[in-house]
């Protein structure tokens, strides 16, 4: 049965894209949801138990390197919307293997492009493509001042000057082709289902294991931290409302150091599994900085607020608080993604330090 709309969803087994899916499965019955993802370390369906089962979700395994693949995923699914997340996303493995990440997040990306717009040819104004992209493109601040939707691009890590690239391949289809295009660029998503090579699930499962919390460099590099439903709240705002061709900054108006945040977080371990105050933080071991590693990221999200009335919905205590109360009531699912291959990362990442 042909439902109201069916949207691919890209990237739909990693962090933020299954809590998208989830979103759009639960809220949006008259829509078909497929899943397209191509189950890297990264993706993993045990994110998406809970709906797996409901009729207007589908999953299909797939690389979106492969276009003659997407091609013909395009010409017998023929969806009326894209919402592309599926990405490398992880800044330290964009430093040892750039190549990947120019390969899925900008041939990907134009991968995809080209198939939906043979596929919308004469309907440009009924589908919509909507990328999903990070302020990271947006490089680092130094002073005061925060990113807005003006701010020029300057990438410095290959996964920022990847999805830089991506970003200018889907304004260069609207302005070429006149497809219907959207793009946000988010700030760092923090919450359940966060694989824990990112600071903040790495650091829970260390502390939960008593292992040393590796901080790069000083600490003092800042990151502005949204909770990702937060994140998925703006994504269908912005799928649903925005004009054609417009870009919104995502951020939670939530700037930590690093070392402050891995503090809070410290205490708020030793609350929960009952140890003496003091006792998480003795694991801070302070490790060789990374490479090119931006001083501090901050978004200015007054147009989404002010267009489209969004606004973060949890102070980043109580979220913290949540997200670590999740992985402690997750042992499995942590256990899992922390087993096999993630050893070896572990090891290559921080042998050196
Ligand atoms: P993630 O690494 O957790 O998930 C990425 C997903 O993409 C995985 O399920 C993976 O299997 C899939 N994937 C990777 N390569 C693929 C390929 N070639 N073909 C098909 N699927 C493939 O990433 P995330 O943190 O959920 O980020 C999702 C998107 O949001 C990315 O585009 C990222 O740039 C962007 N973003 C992330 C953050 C953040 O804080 N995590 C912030 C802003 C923007
Ligand atoms: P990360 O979660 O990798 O996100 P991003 O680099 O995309 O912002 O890192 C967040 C911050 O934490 C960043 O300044 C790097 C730092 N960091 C550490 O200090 N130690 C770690 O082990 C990791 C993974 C990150």
């Amino acid at each position: 049965m042909r439902t109201e709309k069916t949207i691919i969803i890209t990237g739909g087994a990693g962090f933020i894209g299954s809590h998208v899916v989830r979103h759009f499965v639960t809220r949006y019955p008259q829509y078909t949801i497929i899943n397209l993802d191509k189950l890297t370390y990264a993706g993993n369906l045990a994110n998406l138990r809970d709906i797996e089962e409901k009729e207007n979700y589908k999953f299909i395994k797939g690389d979106i390197i492969d276009a003659a693949f997407i091609d013909r995923l395009f010409a017998e699914q023929k969806p009326d919307a894209v919402i592309h997340l599926a990405a490398e996303s992880h800044v330290d493995r964009s430093i040892s293997s750039p190549v990947e990440f120019v390969m899925t997040n900008v041939v990907g990306t134009v991968n995809l492009l080209n198939a939906a717009k043979a596929c919308w040819k004469g309907v440009y104004d009924k589908c919509r493509f909507y990328h999903v992209s990070t302020d990271e493109v947006y490089g680092a601040l130094t002073g005061d001042g925060m990113f807005t939707e003006e701010t020029r691009y300057d990438p410095h890590s290959p996964y920022s000057a990847s999805k830089a690239s991506s970003d200018h391949f889907v304004r260069a289809y609207r302005d070429t082709f006149g497809m219907d295009i959207v793009i946000s660029n988010c700030s760092n998503n923090y919450g359940s289902f966060h694989f824990p090579e990112k600071l903040i699930p790495l650091a829970i499962n260390n502390i939960k294991n008593s292992k040393p919390v590796p901080v790069y460099g000083k600490g003092e590099n800042i990151r502005d931290w949204l909770w990702v439903e937060d994140h998925v709240k703006a994504i269908d705002l912005i799928f649903h409302n925005a004009k054609a061709g417009t870009t919104y900054n995502v951020g939670g108006h939530n700037e930590w150091k690093n070392i402050d945040l891995i503090r809070l977080l410290c205490n708020i371990m030793d609350r929960k599994l009952s140890r003496v105050p003091g006792t998480s933080a003795q694991l801070i071991t302070f490790v060789k900085d990374r490479a090119g590693h931006d001083l501090r990221y901050a978004i200015n999200a007054t147009k989404l607020q002010q267009e489209l009335g969004w606004k973060p919905s949890l102070q980043f205590e109580e979220g913290l608080e949540k997200t670590v109360d999740w992985y402690l009531a997750n042992e499995e699912w942590l256990d899992q993604v922390t087993s096999g291959a993630y050893q070896k990362y572990y090891s290559d990442q921080y042998s050196e330090s």
